[in-house]
This record gives structure tokens, sequence and C-alpha cells, in this order.
């Protein structure tokens, strides 16, 4: 198992190419499912979750080629992709495939879509929390969607096909609203959906479906309205920029200091996360090429953040916020109101050093002047890349251990941090 050592206290100076949104690409690449016809995807990322889907989707009969490959990169690394769904071969999702990746739970509605029946095991427990799929089968139900519950599998069907319907979902969900839009764009009649999730990468997956064909309004709002058509086409998407990359980056250089270029990243893509940094001392300003962060020898600044969905603090960035308050001066509370469980990054960062008290779905960070080196253990993507900004700033040595999980979601985060000066390197073996 890979690890991954940073030796702290260098500032960072340079820039950092953003790459495409994983969240994005995952969609998308599952939207190949909706047709016939090729679906080109640019820009996705090279992630571990990338070459994973691909797999999963080959198993129901996607065939895909992939363009950019970089000499050493792993297999399946991606920049563009060729998807074509021509024929469906399998309408079953099996728990092997499905519990690597919960997002993979989401080809539900293209196979009912295009075949009228799906049996697509259940996600299972998380690390972040228990993350049912309840409301996932809701939005189906309300298509037309007969659905029971066998030995773990979801049998979906829909034998005179989907029918357009109204959803509104009681609370605000991703992975829903996708499975939502896919299911209705391929639906006999009208769909409305309210409370929709209007995060930009819902936003850009309802993008990419209108070039395809589907009859969408109110893309990147929380009313949407689908009028079903009869076949979706093919087309070419590029994905939307990633704003979590984008804000790990920044925090790492709020957390380090230094002036580093976000390159490609989009202001608006993370507005609120991007306040608050400003408010916890740093300096960010757009530019014509992405974003520019900086922290001098001003100290950090304490500030409270509650997470939300979109436009509210992303979640996602929920454990990178706190490694950045751990050297703030005075006391920051975070409260989590999206998932439960996700604070399984503070005894890591205890083990830097960190002083924070958990009660419930609040923790209380009470920022020190030094952190220090430690061997850490990486528990999820975004928890394991807190890890990493809070080592930045640590003194002497630290070890990331079980770094596959940020390599789900983060490419090449070692050679984009260690280009902007940071000491960091990739070891790899057994630990
Ligand atoms: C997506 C993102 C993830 C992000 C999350 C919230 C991808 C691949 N993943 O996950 O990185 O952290 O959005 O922004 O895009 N819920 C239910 N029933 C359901 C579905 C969800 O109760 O059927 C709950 C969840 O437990 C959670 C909340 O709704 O409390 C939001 O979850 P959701 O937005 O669905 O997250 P994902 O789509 O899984």
């Amino acid at each position: 198992m890979d690890r991954i050592r940073i030796v702290g206290g260098r500032t960072l100076e340079g820039s950092i190419k953003i790459s495409g949104a994983k969240n994005a690409a995952l969609p998308l690449m599952i939207a190949s499912l909706l047709t016939r016809e090729t679906l080109t995807l640019e820009n996705t990322p090279s992630v571990a979750d990338v070459g994973m889907l691909l797999q999963i989707l080959s198993h129901h009969g996607v065939d895909y080629s992939v363009d950019g490959r970089r000499p050493g990169d792993e297999p399946h690394a991606a920049r563009t992709l060729h998807l074509a769904a021509r024929r469906i071969v399998d309408i079953t999702a099996p728990y092997d495939l499905v519990s690597k990746m919960r997002a993979s739970f989401w080809v539900i509605a293209p196979l009912l879509a295009r075949m009228g029946e799906a049996r697509v095991s259940l996600p299972g427990g998380c690390a972040i929390g228990t993350r049912p799929v309840d409301l996932l089968l809701m939005a189906l139900e309300k298509l037309g969607v007969s659905i029971e519950i066998e030995a773990g599998y979801v049998h979906a069907w829909a034998p005179k096909g989907l029918i357009g319907g109204e959803i509104n979902f009681p609370k605000i969900t991703v992975g829903g609203t996708h499975t939502a839009m896919m299911a209705a764009s391929l639906a006999r009649g009208h769909t409305l959906i309210t409370n929709a999730a209007r995060e930009p990468e819902v936003a850009d997956v309802a993008a990419c479906l209108v070039k395809m064909g589907a009859k969408i309004k109110g893309v990147g709002q929380a009313t949407l309205e689908i009028e079903g058509v009869g076949a979706l086409s093919g087309a070419h998407h590029t994905v939307l920029p990633d704003r979590i990359e984008t804000g790990t980056y920044a925090m790492a250089v709020a957390m380090a200091g230094g002036d580093v270029l976000l390159e490609r990243a989009q202001p608006g893509l993370l507005q609120s996360a991007l306040d608050i940094l400003s408010q916890a001392g740093a300096e960010i300003s757009p530019t014509n090429e992405g974003i520019r962060v900086r922290r001098d020898g001003a100290g950090i600044s304490a500030v409270d953040v509650t997470t939300a969905p979109f436009p509210g603090f992303p979640t996602d960035l929920q454990a990178q916020f706190m490694a950045l308050m751990t050297k703030a001066k005075g006391r920051s509370r975070i409260t989590e109101t999206i998932f439960e469980n996700r604070f399984m990054h503070v005894q890591e960062l205890a083990r830097l050093g960190a002083r924070i008290k958990l009660d419930g779905d609040v923790a209380l960070v009470d920022g020190v002047s030094e952190l220090q080196g430690a061997p850490v253990m990486a528990t999820d993507l975004r928890a394991s890349v807190s890890l990493v900004i809070a080592a930045l700033a640590a003194r002497g040595e630290s070890i990331v251990n079980r770094v596959y999980h940020l390599d789900r979601g983060f490419e090449h985060l070692e050679k984009k941090l260690g280009g902007c000066g940071a000491i960091i390197e990739r070891i790899g073996g057994s630990n």
C-alpha cells in the first residue's frame, strides 16, 4: 500500500492545474448508458474512481476508449473518454462492483430507461454514515417503477416503460437528482422535480443531457421540468473544473502560506468556501486564468462553518477546513449537517497535535501554535487530504498511510503540491 511522506514547514509558490470534477465525471459516464450512440467526455480526471467506473460500465456493455493516457499513469487513467452503450448486455450491477463505489448505484436509472428492468446491489454501509438510497427509489417509483428489495439487491422494473411524474425531494440529494433527471429524460410525458440539488455537477450533467437531446428546463435550479423523449443521442461534453480540488488546494495554501495560482478554477463554483477562506485570512483574487490564493505572514483567524447543500459550504471541504482551523487563532465551531459520522479525521488530526472536541454534529477546534509531524491513517477521500493539509504545516515528518483513499479522487496530488515547493513524496510498497 502506498504512503505519502511530507515534511512540513515549506510555503507554497507557483501554480496548480485544477482537474475535471470527479463528481461530475462519474454521473456523466453513467449517462452514456442512456444512448446507443457515443458520448465523448473531455477533461475527465485521472483518478481511481473513474477507472473503477469504466470497469463497471463495461460489465453492462459499454465499449470505451481512452485518449491522452500518459506514460506511468495507472491503467484506465483518463483524459478524453469515448463511451458507447450500443447494446446493454447485463442489467445486474453486482455487490462486488457497487460496494467499491457508491455512485455506481446510479446505473439503475439508465438501465431501467433502456431495458425496463434493473437489479442493482444495495451499496451497503459506508464509512461516512449510513447513506441510504430510499430517496432515489422514491423518485423512481414516482416514474412508474415497481421496486422490491431481494437479498441485498434492488429489483426494479417498469414493463410499460417509465412514465413522467412529480418528484418532490424531502431532503436535497445529489444522487437522487441525478437518478431522477436521467430516468425522466427517457420517460413518457412530463416530470416535475422539486427541491432538486443545485450542485454545479448536477447542472453539468443536465447540460450534457440537453446536448444529448433531453428536454430539461431549469438547469441549475431547484425546480426542474423535464419532457421525456423517445431516445437520446451521442454528444461531446467537457467536464467542469473540480471545485472540491480547488477548495482543497486553496486551503493548503492558506495553511502553509505562500502564493499559488489555481489554473482553470472557477470562483463561482465555490464562492461560499472562498468567502470563508478570506475571513480566515487568505487573500483570494479571481484572475483570467483561475484563482490566485495568497497568505503571507498574517496568522489564520478562527471562523465558524456549517456545511450545507450548494450554494452553501460543501461537506466535501469540511475536513480540509478543519485542518486549517487547527492552527487558527482562537476557537472555530464546525457543524456538519449533511452526513453523520463525517468526523473520522478528528482523531488523526489529533495525532498531529490538533485540539478538537466533538459534540454530536459539531466539532470545536481550538487552534494551536504548532502541529507536530506523525504517522497518520487516511480513512476516507476527503479526510485523507485534510491530513495532507495539516502535515504541510506541521513541524517535521508525517507519513500518511492508506493513500488509496486519496487516489480515488485526487489526480497527481503529490506532483501538484511538490511542484509548488512542498516536500512531499509517494512511497510505494506495504506499510
Ligand atoms: C454526492 C457526492 C459526495 C457529496 C454529497 C453531498 C458524488 C459522486 N458524491 O454524494 O461527494 O459529499 O453528494 O454533497 O457526487 N440521503 C438519503 N436518502 C437517499 C439519498 C441521500 O437520506 O436516498 C441523504 C444522505 O444520507 C445525506 C444527504 O441525503 O445525508 C445528501 O446525500 P446525497 O446528496 O445523496 O449524496 P451523494 O449523492 O451520495
